[in-house]
């Protein structure tokens, strides 16, 4: 069953993050299968923007854990990697469209998107040092770039909720929009857009994604440390107690 659904209409591709039961969390499998979406779209006229949304009652709960958990012995996980890079260097406009839980990495690829809308009752969080991991995706560059050191700070070494409304405060949203409204926000943000000369288009988002070297740096970084931190014991606990629905042992998470 593929728990990720894409469509092209109207010169836009709607990419559905759909597996419900477990939260929208995502496995290998779904973020291959949104690579391929991303990857597919060509520089031409046939799809000049992409929706992200999540199906049910989220966005999404981020990776699965227990995919991270069997990680630390076959580390390298291209699916993940080619969907960020996907993401990160596509050519048209992305639209986020997030409701109910983005975490994890359901924050992290925001920093990637050029629109963000989100519901009043969004909970973000970018839990990574609770698991005994570290920043992914270049978001310890991006993230202070946008809303400063101090706010990065907090999330990302307390890693507790924030907000929609701290969210937008501090840059990650485009927009707060009630539930009722955000699907007719985004489809009119969509068709301005799609209404626009593609050439200026894609060149006024290359412009803007001027720093893409320094990007692929950061995440590479970010990216041996984090295998690293897969490994240590402290993330060894954390994916154990969530999988078997108990709490940390202080003791082991260290
Ligand atoms: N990986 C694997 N399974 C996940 C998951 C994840 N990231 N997030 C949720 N699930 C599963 C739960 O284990 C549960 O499965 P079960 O029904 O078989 O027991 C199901 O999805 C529903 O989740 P539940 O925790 O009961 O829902 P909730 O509404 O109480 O809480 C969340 C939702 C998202 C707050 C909570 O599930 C959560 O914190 N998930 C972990 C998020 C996380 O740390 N992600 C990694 C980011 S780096």
């Amino acid at each position: 069953m593929s728990y990720v659904t894409s469509e092209v209409k109207n010169q836009c591709l709607t990419i559905m993050i759909d597996r419900v039961d477990k939260k929208n969390a995502l496995t290998r499998d779904m973020y291959q299968a949104m690579a391929d979406a991303i990857f597919a779209v060509k520089d031409d006229t046939a799809t000049k923007v992409i929706v992200l949304k999540g199906a049910g009652d989220c966005f999404t709960a981020g990776n699965d854990i227990s995919d991270f958990a069997e990680q630390k012995d076959n580390a390298h996980v291209p699916e993940t990697a080619a969907f960020m890079r996907a993401l990160a260097e596509c050519k048209v406009p992305v639209i986020a469209q997030v409701h109910g839980v983005a975490v994890g990495i359901g924050t992290t690829l925001l920093l990637h998107c050029d629109f963000v809308y989100a519901t009043p009752d969004t909970k973000f969080v970018l839990p990574f040092i609770n698991l005994g991991l570290v920043p992914e995706y270049a978001s310890s560059y991006l993230l202070p770039k946008i809303s400063g050191h101090i706010k990065a700070a907090e999330w990302l070494m307390l890693g507790e909720p924030f907000s929609a409304q701290d969210a937008y405060q501090f840059g990650l949203l485009t927009k707060v929009v009630e539930q009722q409204e955000i699907d007719n926000t985004v489809a009119s943000t969509i068709k301005k857009l799609v209404e626009k000369p593609t050439f200026s288009l894609m060149q006024t988002k290359a412009l803007l994604k001027g720093d893409d070297e320094r990007i692929t740096l950061q995440m590479n970084e970010e990216f041996d440390i984090f295998l690293e931190a897969l490994g240590t014991p402290a993330a060894q606990e954390a994916f154990d107690a969530f999988l078997n629905k108990r709490p940390i042992n202080p003791e082991k998470f260290k």
